[in-house]
């Protein structure tokens, strides 16, 4: 079976799986650490395996490969990227900065790493806001994502946050309409949204957090009912977790297709044939990683 060809390959290369929950389910069952991107780079940071296989998308790969250069690196399908994270390069970050100088630049982790290599500390979703309340400044430049700027900024006082004007085009699909319709649809469920969808969205739920956090809190919670405004990964893995309660994914199309490129097939193929190596430029890497490390410092 292709599950245990897997896990046989895995012991024999001293290889470890980490998975993001926006993927496929069945990556699961062979994925040593599955959560959200903060606890998957603290896990690639942690690991004494000699290869990483990253079930995500590129940029993920890529910030596992700059955490650890020495170990080898590789993504199960190169057409999984974020379409968020190309969304700006170098020169257009340059242009960002120069028309806003001598202001602290806080890159989300959905970015490349020539845009982290020029940036002053990195965030995910889960600690935007601790991030960048850690730099104790009255304004900062948020890159790529200008809802996750606004959101953090939404949540500080006296913080004015310039943000980039990127976007997650998955979760710009979710309107403040859906999240209206599905509350009278399903009476008294929670919604829990991630903070990549529009202000009004957030402002309309009872939680945002980042992709654990809406699980934690959904697992920890004594409600039974909860509306779902992010990827569909998270449904998925809170029925399979908590059968129990409810779960309703805010709205059919809500799938990020680039996460879902992944197969276990693809695993099997890459720790079999070594194929998909992730390589990072060692001066960018260099400088890409303290960008990471500021991140990882503030939040041990
Ligand atoms: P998390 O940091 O919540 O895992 O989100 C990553 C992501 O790409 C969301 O679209
Ligand atoms: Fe990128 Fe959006 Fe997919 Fe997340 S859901 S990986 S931000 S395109």
């Amino acid at each position: 079976m292709l599950k245990d060809d897997i896990l046989k390959l895995k012991k024999e290369k001293n290889a470890v799986i980490l998975g993001h929950c926006y993927q496929n389910i069945e990556i699961d069952e062979v994925a040593d650490f599955v959560g959200d991107s903060l606890y998957l780079s603290q896990m690639a940071a942690k690991t004494n395996a000699d290869v990483i296989i990253f079930a995500g998308v590129y940029f993920m790969a890529q910030t596992a490969k700059i955490i650890s250069p020495k170990k080898r690196v590789f993504l199960p399908n190169m057409n999984s990227g974020c379409l968020m994270s190309d969304m700006i390069n170098l020169e257009q970050l340059r242009e960002f900065k120069s028309q806003n100088k001598n202001i602290p630049v806080v890159c989300y982790v959905n970015s490349t790493a020539e845009v982290k290599s020029e940036c002053d500390i990195c965030c995910t979703s889960s600690n935007a806001v601790k991030i960048v309340n850690s730099l104790n400044t009255s304004e900062v430049l948020f890159c790529p994502d200008t809802y996750l700027g606004k959101w953090v900024e939404s949540q500080l006082d006296n913080v004015k946050v310039k943000t980039y004007p990127g976007f997650c085009p998955t979760h710009l699909r979710i309107k403040p309409e859906d999240i209206v319709a599905a509350k009278e649809k399903y009476d008294n469920a929670k919604v829990l949204t991630h903070p990549e969808c529009h202000k009004e969205v957030c402002k309309l739920s009872d939680f945002v957090g980042s992709t654990s956090q809406i699980m934690q809190y959904a697992k920890e919670n004594n409600d039974k009912k909860y509306i779902i405004a992010t990827e569909k990964g998270v449904v998925d893995r809170l029925k399979r977790d908590c059968p129990d309660k409810e779960f309703f994914l805010i709205k059919d199309n809500i799938v990020c297709p680039n996460m879902k490129q992944n197969t276990l097939e693809d695993i099997y193929n890459v720790l079999k044939n070594e194929t998909n190596e992730i390589f990072v430029d060692e001066n960018i890497s260099k400088k890409a990683l303290n960008c990471i490390n500021r991140m990882l410092e503030v939040c041990k």
